[in-house]
């Protein structure tokens, strides 16, 4: 192997020039993945969610010229494609897609307490309204999204020189002006699922563990049909991080909970989004992020 090359992480993991769209950009995670891109370079970041003012705040907080509010209701496949529309007349192409909108759906947390069959019964029937809403957000808008998105992706690809349509080798003719060599990212898309996808201890619903399991087969079967068109599939799994959505909860662990001891840190996530996103991490494709400090290892899992 040639050890020329660079090793500076300034070089390797950078978001210089990344134009970006983020689901659920307004709060927790989005607004985190937002913070570091914008910090480390990136073009434009169009944040997507349903609270436009959640979004317009972050805009404003980060850096209003880089940082795009479009409100979007993910399960929406109409809202989705106006989102699409209104970004491509701000930008021809897209380099990355983070799916991250999500949500709880129903709390199945005390399953593992029941003490009968009648209470573990009647916990599982609970709250069966908020599935389908679960379903929705948490996994068919993984497709949904991805697939409004394929064309600005595509332009990704072709803005850097890759080739277009099908193919069954992946080569560049010529690497534009403006690009290096050695940086050979093509487009890619970035789902966040959960380690609830992989662990059999319910932590967090019934319906979240099946959505996130489902986000994450998708997003495997997706680097899968999009290879022979260039564009990459991959997949974070956080265990535990600030966020709406796990607010008030604990935040220090005993290690046969959380090994690591406390809930993950922006730093953390930062340092993901930086290594699938820069040029270090071209190679990155199919590829499962779990970021849980240990957690999936001390609970009963597949991964
Ligand atoms: N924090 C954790 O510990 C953790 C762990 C594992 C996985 N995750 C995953 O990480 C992702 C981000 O969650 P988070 O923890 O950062 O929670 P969060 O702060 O509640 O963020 C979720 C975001 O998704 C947006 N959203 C929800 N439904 C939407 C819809 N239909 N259309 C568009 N946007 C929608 C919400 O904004 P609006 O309500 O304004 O639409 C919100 O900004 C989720 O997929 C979650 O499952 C989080």
């Amino acid at each position: 192997m040639d050890v020329s090359g660079i090793t500076d992480p300034t070089g390797l993991f950078n978001a210089n020039g990344l134009v970006v769209v983020i689901t659920g950009g307004g709060s927790g995670l989005g607004h985190a993945f937002a913070a570091t891109l914008v910090r480390n370079g990136a073009a434009k970041v169009f944040l997507l969610g349903r609270r436009l003012q959640v979004l317009e705040q972050v805009a404003k907080d980060l850096n209003a010229k880089v940082v795009i509010p479009i409100q979007c209701d993910v399960a929406d496949a109409s809202s989705v494609s106006a989102a699409v529309k209104t970004i491509s007349s701000q930008t021809k192409y897209i380099d990355v897609l983070v799916n991250n909108a999500g949500v709880n759906g129903p709390k199945h947390t005390k399953l593992q307490q029941a003490e009968t069959v009648e209470e573990i019964a009647q916990m599982m029937l609970s709250e069966q309204d908020l599935w389908p809403q679960t379903y929705a957000i948490n996994t068919t808008a993984v497709v949904t999204v991805a697939a409004s998105f394929l064309p600005l992706l595509n332009e990704g690809n072709l803005r850097r020189g890759w080739p277009d349509g099908k193919r069954t080798q992946q080569k560049r003719e010529k690497v534009p002006e403006g690009f290096d060599e050695n940086d050979e990212r093509t487009s890619q898309i970035i789902t966040v699922a959960s380690i609830s996808g992989f662990n059999r201890e319910v932590t967090a619903g019934l319906a979240y563990t099946a959505s996130k399991a489902g986000a994450v087969l998708l997003a495997k079967s997706m680097a899968n049909f999009l290879a022979p068109f260039g564009i990459r599939s991959n997949v974070i799994a956080p265990g535990r991080f600030p966020s709406e959505m796990t607010a008030g909860g604990e935040t220090i662990f005993p290690i046969n909970k959380i090994p690591h001891g406390t809930q993950g840190r922006f730093e953390n996530m930062a340092a993901c989004i930086l290594s699938l996103v820069g040029k270090g991490g071209s190679y990155y494709n199919g590829d499962i992020r779990v970021i849980d400090g240990g957690r999936l290892s001390v609970m009963p899992a597949t991964y």
